[in-house]
Parts: C-alpha cells; sequence; structure tokens
C-alpha cells in the first residue's frame, strides 16, 4: 500500500454556496439551464459508471482502445514521472497509463482531481493498493477553480480523459485551456481525451439509451437540487431530451416539462415556474475535429506532440507540450 494524501479544496460550506449560486443563476436564465457538474453526487457518479458500460456509448470503450494500443506511445512521448488526472472519476482506464508509466520505470507519483470527493477517495485508495511505491496525492476540487493546487513535484502529465472538456462551454474551454497551458512548465505535457464529430444518429443513440440510464443521470441533478437546497422538483415530471446541435456541433441534454409546474425553492427563498414543454439545458457534450482543437491549443501556446484515434476514428487522445 503506497501513501495517500488528500488535499480538499471544496468543503461543503463552499459547494453548498456554489450550487446556490449556479442554480439561482441557471434558473433565473432563459432558457434556464443548470450546469453539469452537479450531477455527480454519488447516485449520479454511479449512473455515469453505468453509462460506460452501456452498448450505446462508445466513448468509454473508444478511448479504452486507444490506451490499451498507445499507453507505451503516449507514456514515451510525454517521458514525465508524474500522472495528474482532472476529472478523475473512477480511474478506471487511467489504470493502463499508470501501467505503461511503470513498466518504463517512470512512475513517482499519481494526482488524481475531481469534485466528487467520496469517489476521488475510493480511487485514490484504490490506486494506491494497487501500484507499490507510488506516492498518491488526490485533490478534491473543481478544475475551474482549483488548477493552481496541483502540486508542481516531478515532471507532470495532466490527463484530461473521457471528453470531460466536451461538457464546458466554448468560452469556459478558452479560460480552461489558457489555465492549462499557464500551470505547465517547459517540457511537461497534457493529454486530452476528445470525442469526434461523427454520424448523428449514433450520436443521439449515446445520449438517449433505451434502457433509460442516461435519462436517470440527466434527472438526478433534480434530485441533487432537492437534497441540498430542500427543492421540491417533481423529478418525474421531466422528460430526458437529447438533441444534436449540428451548427455548434455539440450534443445538448435538457429536461422537458411534461406540465406547467411551479417547484420552489427554500434554500433560495425562490419560486420558479415552468411552462408546459419547457425545456432547461443540462449538458452541452461537445464533438471535436483535429484542425480545430489544434487552433485552440496553439492559441495557449501549446503545441502538438502526438495524435491517437481508435481504428474507427471515433475518438482522440492528443497530446500537447509546453516548449
Ligand atoms: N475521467 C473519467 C470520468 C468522467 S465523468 C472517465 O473518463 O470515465 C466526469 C468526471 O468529472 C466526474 O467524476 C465528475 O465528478 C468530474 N467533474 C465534473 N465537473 C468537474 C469540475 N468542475 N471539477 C472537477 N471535477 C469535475
Ligand atoms: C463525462 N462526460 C464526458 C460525459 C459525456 O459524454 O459528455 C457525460 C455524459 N452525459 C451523458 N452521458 C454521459
Amino acid at each position: 500500500m503506497s501513501a495517500v494524501t488528500v488535499d480538499v479544496h471544496v468543503r461543503p460550506a463552499d459547494r453548498a454556496a456554489a450550487l446556490r449560486a449556479d442554480v439561482s443563476e441557471g434558473l433565473a436564465a432563459s432558457p434556464k439551464e443548470l450546469p453539469p457538474k452537479w450531477f455527480y453526487d454519488e447516485r449520479g457518479s454511479r449512473l455515469f459508471d453505468e453509462i460506460t458500460r452501456l452498448d450505446e456509448y462508445y466513448p468509454t470503450r473508444s478511448e479504452r482502445t486507444i490506451l490499451e494500443r498507445e499507453a507505451g506511445a503516449i507514456v514515451a512521448a510525454s517521458g514525465c514521472d508524474t500522472l495528474v488526472e482532472l476529472g478523475s472519476g473512477t480511474s478506471e482506464k487511467t489504470r493502463l497509463l499508470l501501467d505503461a508509466m511503470s513498466g518504463a520505470g517512470r512512475l513517482a507519483r499519481f494526482v488524481p482531481f475531481d469534485v466528487s470527493e467520496q469517489t476521488l477517495r475510493d480511487a485514490a485508495a484504490a490506486v494506491a493498493a494497487e501500484y507499490t511505491g507510488v506516492s498518491v496525492h488526490a485533490i478534491a476540487g473543481d478544475f475551474e477553480r482549483h488548477l493552481g493546487e496541483i502540486p508542481t513535484d516531478g515532471c507532470r502529465m495532466v490527463a484530461f480523459l473521457g471528453g470531460t472538456i466536451g461538457n464546458l462551454t466554448p468560452a469556459q474551454r478558452k479560460a480552461f485551456f489558457a489555465e492549462i497551458a499557464d500551470l505547465l512548465e517547459p517540457g511537461e505535457t497534457f493529454l486530452l481525451g476528445t470525442d469526434l464529430v461523427k454520424d448523428v444518429r449514433r450520436l443521439k443513440a449515446a445520449y438517449d439509451d433505451a434502457a433509460g440510464v442516461t435519462a436517470e443521470f440527466n434527472r438526478n441533478v433534480l434530485h441533487v437540487v432537492n437534497r441540498e437546497l430542500g427543492a421540491d422538483f417533481d423529478v418525474d415530471a421531466f422528460a430526458h431530451v437529447a438533441r444534436y446541435d449540428a451548427d455548434e456541433d455539440w450534443i445538448e441534454m435538457l429536461l422537458e416539462a411534461s406540465r406547467p409546474m411551479t417547484v420552489a425553492i427554500p434554500a433560495l427563498d425562490l419560486d420558479v415556474s415552468f411552462a408546459a414543454g419547457e425545456r432547461m439545458r443540462t449538458e452541452i457534450s461537445a464533438k471535436f475535429r483535429r484542425d480545430g482543437l489544434t487552433a485552440e491549443l496553439a492559441a495557449t501556446g501549446l503545441g502538438p506532440w502526438g495524435w491517437w484515434t481508435d481504428p474507427a476514428g471515433d475518438f482522440a487522445l492528443s497530446l500537447w507540450r509546453r516548449g
């Protein structure tokens, strides 16, 4: 068992204040929206894990295929001894990178970073138990606010897997890439998982599976708001909608009110009305093209250092380096 330390930057009181701010801003907007980071309480993290095993949801399998084939090449190209993983979740696929680093005799540190503290603690403990000699320094934080808390030891490869970058709006993504470029020292690298633009029917099926797991995941944000802010959303009165916006190249997940309702949110001293059929956006999941991504990262000063896809060309892992 290796040593584990956990730094917590999202205390319950900060988390509650952030949720109150996001919900009051999002529900005052027109159209209404809620940010996707609130999906991931323990139930939401479990539902996401179920999604990754659905037939229709190819991104996790495609990214794993790339890692199975190319983890050695990625680790060699990076040349680093410290793996930082943002939005790490269960860090399941990450084992393939840790194995490759360990096999190359180059695994000193693992720094998982996630807003969901219990999932993070469980993953950190599991990695520490499996990889002797690696120091595990977990960070419970928000990757839009706490990137500056990442330890600077070693040569870092900062990985952001799963396509989670697609869940940020273009403005959030721009700010996020600039922060990553800022935190990297010369020679350090950024490994990015992105889902690629493809046939719309496959995209829609991936976000509207037959078993309804994604629908439950989507509605989970309402359970979170009910529990944390004492709201009285009738969760079953909201239908899951997934649509592809071909102009923006992104999937949108929405919750559609099946009847007119007024929802009380006591913690905000607020009543919010929904018209029948009104839609509230809960997530975007952007799909990428190589040229666009290269331009966005070049604008921050990060240069292309590697590009790998699965054989079907569904998903890409790309490596970017600070010169
Ligand atoms: N990387 C994993 C998990 C992806 S699910 C994979 O590829 O399967 C997205 C993860 O990002 C969840 O664990 C969620 O808790 C985390 N997350 C979402 N928004 C976040 C934020 N703003 N800051 C930190 N973690 C966040
Ligand atoms: C975490 N993220 C990359 C997932 C995605 O595909 O955008 C979240 C998800 N939403 C619906 N299904 C999965």
